[in-house]
């Protein structure tokens, strides 16, 4: 008797010091104490080595004890519940969520999407390739032999472990590549990334995106070229935009041309941006060079075909009026944030 008395105490200081704060604390101290298993039960399984003269007073003091483990864990359950219930009346549904900041898409992709959609809707199909380039590919199938004084109008990087690699300087090198897979009539837009040395400033950038063009079938005609590119510009900045072709030198096209659009920023009229011509360039262009098309194993007396290039980054400024180049790679979000994606 004596010694139940003890265990007893014991196992209600046990008890009264347990604390629950998740329901799985809850569940624990209910089985450990008032399960089948349990302690309570175990030792109203003592009852039976209890001498009869005390069965009475020991029958009592464990019902007690049951009751107190009773009694304890419903308090736990309670302080638990009540917790819940206090929580639960604090919050206010009817409050607007905390906004979470979403990504916007970069305005140089917005753009180069547009570009790319423009020409998918006349059939042409996007063709992507390496930014590490060879000399061929990015040179000499593009009729620029070693030592052309042409290799000069773009400042390349060569790759220090192997000179006879470089970063490409224009995506022309996708073109020669899809050339070479010599399935024709061929009509392919190449976008990407491409890099000069040159100094970083306002206008200028060691890198930058391009989008360019091919089409080479049986009779294709400077017309043809023309015609694309007027829809082009019509569908890229509207209907009221003038359009020219200036003669110029590329080594891959014969005869070659520069488009220039009627300055978006002061309609014509001359400003800082189009240098008070009323013009822009935006685009270089011209009937691909017979030597081109036979360097990649097309017959130069069956087919012919036009290409032009123009860089993603002169087409953004113009169409959102950014006065500095540096803004499209320097990831401040406050400038970012500002482009809403339509593409
Ligand atoms: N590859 C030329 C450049 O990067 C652009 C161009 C492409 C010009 C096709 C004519 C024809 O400057």
């Amino acid at each position: 008797m004596e010694q139940l008395l003890k265990q007893i105490g014991q196992h209600k200081k046990e008890i009264n010091a347990s604390t629950a704060a998740t329901k799985d604390e809850l569940e624990a101290f209910r089985i450990k104490y008032l399960g089948t298993r349990g302690l309570v039960k175990t030792i109203m399984g003592e009852m039976k080595n209890v001498a009869t003269e005390n069965k009475r007073e020991a029958g009592q003091l464990l019902n007690e004890f049951k009751i107190f483990t009773e009694a304890k864990f419903e308090e736990l359950k309670s302080t638990l519940g009540g917790d819940a219930v206090e929580e639960a009346g604090t919050i206010d549904y009817t409050l607007p969520g905390d906004e979470l900041p979403l990504g916007t898409r970069h305005p140089i992709s917005i753009v180069q999407n547009k570009i790319m959609s423009i020409f998918q809707t006349l059939g042409f199909a996007v063709a992507e390739g390496p930014e590490i380039e060879d000399d061929w590919h990015n040179f000499s199938a593009l009729n620029l032999p070693e030592n052309h004084p042409a290799r000069d109008m773009q400042d390349t990087f060569y790759l220090n472990e192997n000179p006879a690699w470089l970063l490409r300087t224009h995506t022309s090198s996708v073109q020669i590549r899809e050339m070479q897979k010599g399935k024709l009539p061929l009509r392919i837009i190449c976008p990407g990334r491409v890099y000069r040395n040159e100094t970083i400033s306002a206008r200028a950038h060691c890198f930058f995106n391009q989008v360019e063009g091919l089409y080479i079938a049986e009779n294709v005609s400077f017309a043809d070229l023309k015609q694309t590119l007027y829809f082009f510009v019509q569908e890229m900045f509207g209907q009221d935009v003038k359009v020219r072709f200036r003669p110029s030198y590329f080594p891959f096209t014969e005869p070659s041309a520069e488009m220039d659009i009627s300055c978006l920023i002061c309609g014509g009229s001359g400003c800082s941006v189009c240098k008070k011509t009323g013009w822009v360039e935006i685009l270089g262009c011209g009937m691909v060079h017979p030597k081109v098309l036979d360097n990649c194993g097309i017959d130069s007396n069956k087919y012919t075909g036009f290409a032009f290039g123009m860089g993603v980054e002169r087409i953004a400024m113009l169409n959102y009026q950014i006065k500095d180049l540096r803004l499209f790679s320097e990831n401040d979000t406050r400038f970012l944030s500002q482009f809403k994606a339509a593409f």
